[in-house]
């Protein structure tokens, strides 16, 4: 096995990983360990240069956990690729108001995969397929960082805390009926805790994002208020890393400790990303964040 080399990129977190790719990973258990122990160590890793298929990144992300099937009414619902892109079937771009457009708009929202599904999900892997020249970036913050930068005392309340999250809510934000009758049966509101505790350091993170619209024992409004002035804390500009593609690249982020966000790019080029998403189990910490009581 070649040796892996590890180079740090943001602020506390995200780093670029060298002399293993994702064939190896996926090919071989000791590249699979220490690509593990990274991932768990610094948040989100960065791949350059990858010979990236579809095969080889489900291959690459099976190695992690069970893959999630993307969600109903997005393109690629039932197999294992959430598409995200404004390039129609046909080659054409989709128009500003286009529902995959709004889509985009969402996901330039500070958010954290599939906290509205149960299980939710451990980690994403993204590749980039088509990029535009400039623009569509993706930006990633700490939510280690976020915990550990708490007022004590809110840190503490926050510790035993439940909030809710919905993709309706996060949707809603950007359009009242983004989300369809369907999307919404068949991802009804669910509830975690605030705090996921990762089982192989011990290190807490705060578990919210633009999907949270409540939170246990808490008027809504003032959950809310509180949700975005916790989303404010963990955004500060000089807590992002900033990653810009580049043909060949894959991102994986763990989604138990980061956001990330797109940014947006010129709406006359095309953009074409793959992501693969694994579900979180309890080897990674999710025996402990299921709510103690249920409430809606
Ligand atoms: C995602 C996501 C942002 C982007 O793949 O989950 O939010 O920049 N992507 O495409
Ligand atoms: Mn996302």
């Amino acid at each position: 096995m070649n040796t892996l080399n590890v180079i740090p990129l943001g602020p506390g977190f995200a780093a670029e990983i060298r002399g293993i790719g994702m064939a190896e990973v996926a090919n071989d258990a000791a590249a699979y360990a220490a690509v593990r122990a990274a991932f768990e160590e610094h948040s989100v890793l960065v791949f350059r240069r990858q010979p990236v298929t579809d095969e080889l990144q489900v291959a690459f992300s099976r190695r992690f956990g069970p893959l999630e099937t993307a969600k109903a009414a997005s393109r690629g619902e039932g197999t294992p690729f959430s598409i995200l892109t404004n390039v129609e079937p046909d080659g054409s771009l989709v128009t500003p108001d286009h529902k995959e457009a709004l889509r985009a708009r969402a996901n330039q929202l500070w958010h954290t995969d599939s906290c509205f599904k149960i299980p939710p999900a451990l980690a994403s892997v993204l590749s980039a397929r088509t990029i535009p020249t400039h623009g569509g970036e993706t930006e990633f913050v700490s939510m280690r960082s976020a915990w550990q930068r708490l007022a004590p005392e809110l840190r503490a309340r926050l510790d035993g805390a439940y909030a809710w999250h919905d993709y309706a809510h996060s949707r809603g934000k950007i359009a009242p009926h983004l989300a369809s009758e369907r999307e919404r049966s068949a991802m009804p509101p669910v509830s975690w805790r605030m705090r996921w505790r990762n089982p192989a350091n011990g290190r807490d993170a705060l578990y919210m994002a633009s999907h949270t619209f409540g939170i246990d024992g808490m008027p809504r409004e003032e959950a809310l208020r509180l949700i975005d002035e916790l989303t404010a804390l963990a955004t500060q500009p000089d807590q992002v890393y900033q990653h810009r593609w580049q043909a060949g690249d894959v991102v994986m982020w763990d989604n138990r400790a980061t956001l990330h966000r797109g940014r947006p790019w010129p709406e006359d080029q095309p953009r074409y990303m793959i992501r693969t998403t694994i579900s979180a189990t309890d080897d990674d910490g999710l025996d402990a964040m299921w709510p103690q009581r249920s409430a809606a």
